[in-house]
Formats: C-alpha cells, structure tokens, sequence
C-alpha cells in the first residue's frame, strides 16, 4: 500500500505493464498472520537446532535411534549364537510359546500357520532358498531378502523376539505340511545336518511326551510330534 493516502480497496493503481493492472488492496489478515508465525517459528528453529544445539537435527535424531535399537542388522543378526545355542532355544518351550504368538501376528500372513507357505515359501519341505540351518535361517529373518517380499524383521523384532519366532520357526522344519511347493535348491535335513555338524544329540524335553505349544491346533502337533519322531526322535541341543 502507498503511504500517505486514504485507503480504499480495489483502487486501480496508475501503471499498467502491457495492459495488466493492479489493484493496492491490504493483505488479509490471515496471510500476515502465518506470514509473521512463520518468521518467529524459523528464528526459533535456527536458535534451538543451529546455534545452541538444544535439539537434534532430523538425521541425528534419527541416527540415534537407530543405534539405541541395537546398531546395524549385521550386528543383530546371531550375535555369537551359534547353530547348538538356536537349537536348544527350539527346544525351550517358554520361548516356543512367546515365539508363536509373534509367528501368529508377524509372520503367518505370508508363511501360513503351520508354515507352509502362501506368498512366503513353505518353510516345512526340505527345499531351501537360503539354506535350512538354524544360524542361516535367523540371518534371513533378521536381515530379510527385501527385494523378494521378506521385510527385514531384525529391527523392528528385537532380538529377543526375532530369537523366539525363529526359534518357533525350527520346530516347523521337515514337518512336511502340505502347501506350496519347494521352492529354492538347498536341501536341508535333519538327520544330515547333525551328522556333518557333529553336535551330540541330547535328549530333550520334546522327547517322548507329546509337545503341545500354547493352543497349537492338534493336528499340527502330532504332525510336528511325529516328524521330530521320524526324523531322529530327538533334538540337537547345546552340548
Ligand atoms: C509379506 C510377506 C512375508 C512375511 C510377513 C514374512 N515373510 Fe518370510 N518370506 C517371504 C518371501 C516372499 C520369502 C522368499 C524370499 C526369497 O525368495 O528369497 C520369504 C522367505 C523366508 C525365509 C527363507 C526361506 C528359504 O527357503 O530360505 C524365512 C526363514 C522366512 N521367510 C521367515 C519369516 C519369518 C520368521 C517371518 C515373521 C517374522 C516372515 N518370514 C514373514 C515373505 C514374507
């Protein structure tokens, strides 16, 4: 607005540029309004992120974060478990249980309930994309094969959960449950797998007695009793 004169609003201003004209209306007030918010808003910003660092910028903050969740994937992938240490978590029946919930609400969507697979690969044939040993297995599900639809799970698990599913996980192995078809060329067994480790086999609590893990249909523990019968009867553990 030019000072000085009265105003009046959609006064026509006296210049022109190649026919278009103007008019010298106020503002309203809602446009100076964010305009002045904005302008606080960004001295506070430059003070409380730039000069005086109360704050952290974005990608610290997220940084952060990402090391409070336990660094990279490559450090939550095992962290010294070795394949006797996973096996004997298959055999806990605690971390079983806390295992197939989070099969149940994580994993089942694309590997089915008995795993055997709808968009995900069953997981109870001996055809492995990856490979069928314990360590291999809890590599993939942390890190995941993300291009191929499995997200890495690692991060948002935590270790103590993704040690858990794939723990549930491997009592699956061999289980044989009709669905899709193998997939992947690395065939793993049981029985081979500890003949080459060379890791005594102990007695566990699965043998004999029936596993029942907290509300596993029926059918899929006698399918799953009888499988870890037929494959040796009893399980790897830690020596
Ligand atoms: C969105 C679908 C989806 C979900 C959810 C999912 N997966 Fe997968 N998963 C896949 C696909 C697809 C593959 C095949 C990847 C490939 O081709 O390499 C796969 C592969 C795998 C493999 C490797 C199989 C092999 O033959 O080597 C394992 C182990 C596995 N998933 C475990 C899990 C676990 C444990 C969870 C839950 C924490 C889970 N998956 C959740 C889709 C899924």
């Amino acid at each position: 607005m030019s000072a000085g004169k009265e105003y009046k609003p959609d006064t026509v201003l006296d210049h022109d540029f190649d026919g278009i004209q103007e008019y010298d209306n106020r503002l309203p007030n809602w446009w100076l309004w964010i305009l002045w918010i904005t302008i606080v808003y960004s001295l506070g910003y430059w003070l409380v992120f730039h000069t005086y660092g109360i704050a952290e910028l974005p990608v610290a903050a997220y940084e952060q974060e990402m090391e409070e969740t336990g660094g990279s994937l490559a450090d939550l992938s095992v962290r010294g478990l070795t394949e006797a240490d996973l096996e004997a978590m298959a055999t806990d029946l605690e971390k079983l249980a806390e295992g197939k919930a989070i099969w149940t609400t994580t994993c089942q969507v694309c590997h089915l309930a008995e795993g055997q697979g709808l968009v995900g690969p069953n997981l109870t044939d001996d055809a492995w994309i990856h490979g069928g040993d314990a360590v291999t297995i809890h590599n993939i599900v942390v890190q995941g094969v993300v291009e191929r639809g499995m997200a890495a799970w690692g991060r948002q698990l935590g270790p103590d959960r993704t040690d858990a599913v794939v723990a549930y996980l491997l009592t699956m192995r061999g289980t044989h449950i009709e669905g899709k078809a193998p997939e992947g060329e690395v065939i793993w067994k049981r029985e081979a797998a500890a003949a080459s480790g060379g890791e005594q086999l102990l007695d566990t609590a699965i043998e004999g007695g029936a596993i029942q893990i907290g509300g596993m249909p029926a059918s899929a523990a006698a399918r799953f009793n009888a499988a870890r019968k037929s494959s040796s009867g009893r399980v790897r553990a830690a020596t």
